[in-house]
């Protein structure tokens, strides 16, 4: 671990849910926080620019990324250097775009860099998933593209599912930013059946139109009652936005993890059907940035 060696991981955002695959399916995003990690003699030094920057610059000993990376060592049975952490942030704070997950897989991923190792995708989910909690996130970001994931005890299982190239992400990002403790206090301890019945047959349905390149039945498949409902009383003008999108022509709409960004599926005028979705919700007062995106089919790199 000599001092002085600079690792540099590339980490995409991710939108988490998809609607009906609530805690399930995953998408990486073609939008990056970047991780840099420099063993050093001792202590720790932390710098971060833009994202949340004056935020997460006065964590310190809290830092995601640090305590992402300390687990690593651990884990491998090494003792941590000191650390100088640099974090370049293009994913906003607290709006369901996978951000924390992020900050989890660059540390670990930086720290088992450092140490000289390399880690399974699994052995990377295991260590993230205590610190992060959202298999739906922190996986896509890990291996890219669209995943399916459910938990096995404290094992991630997970499949990529295709995607096809066509499909481009809108995502609306408010001003108004939303913990995902916030955004899941509002649900519901139980669920009618049909309710759970209505989410389990749209996500299965979800990923068949995927594989098949069916994007005709991708507004059906994404309708949730599982979440939305109950986290739209927390996001002024939500359903309006989803509507708008809709309007638009987006193949479909949903929350963005746990909110507050609403993102559309388009395979056309991807620019058009954010602007309209952003005007939408400029009308309720909330100012609202349209960032149109590729699917990022990568995940996590060493850059
Ligand atoms: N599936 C989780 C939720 C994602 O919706 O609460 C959290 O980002």
């Amino acid at each position: 671990m000599g001092e002085g060696r600079r690792i540099r991981v590339r980490v995409p955002a991710s939108t988490a849910n998809l609607g009906s695959g609530f805690d399930v399916l995953g998408l990486a995003l073609g939008l990056y926080n970047t991780i840099e990690v420099e063993a050093i003699a001792q202590g720790v030094e932390l710098t971060v620019e833009g994202e949340g920057a004056e935020r997460l610059q006065k964590v310190g000993e809290r830092s995601l990324v640090l305590r992402a990376a300390r687990a690593t060592f651990d884990y491998l049975g090494l003792t941590p250097p000191g650390l100088k952490i640099h974090l370049k942030n293009a994913i906003p704070l607290k709006r369901g775009l996978g951000s924390s997950g992020t900050a989890c897989l660059g540390g670990i991923v930086a720290a088992a860099e450092l140490s000289g190792r390399s880690l399974s995708p699994e052995e990377i989910l295991r260590l993230a998933l205590p610190l992060e909690g959202h298999p739906d996130n922190i996986t896509p970001s890990l291996v890219g593209g669209l995943t399916a994931t459910c938990l096995s005890g404290a094992e991630v299982k997970y499949v990529k599912i295709p995607i096809p190239d066509a499909i481009k992400v809108v995502a609306v990002i408010p001003e108004m930013e939303l913990g995902t403790a916030e955004a899941r206090r509002a649900l519901p301890g139980q669920v009618p059946l049909a309710d759970a019945v209505h989410n389990v047959g749209r996500a299965a349905l979800l990923v068949a139109a995927m594989v098949a390149g069916d994007l005709s039945l991708l507004d059906e498949a994404t309708r949730d009652r599982l979440h939305q409902p109950y986290r739209a009383k927390l996001i002024p003008g939500m359903e309006e936005v989803l509507k708008a999108a809709r309007r638009a022509g987006a193949l479909a709409a949903f929350l963005s993890g746990a909110g507050s960004t609403v993102v559309a599926l388009a395979d056309r005028e991807a620019e058009t059907v954010g602007k309209e979705m952003a005007e939408v919700w400029a009308e309720s007062g909330m100012r609202a940035e349209v960032k149109v995106l590729a699917i990022e089919h990568e995940g996590v790199q060493l850059s």
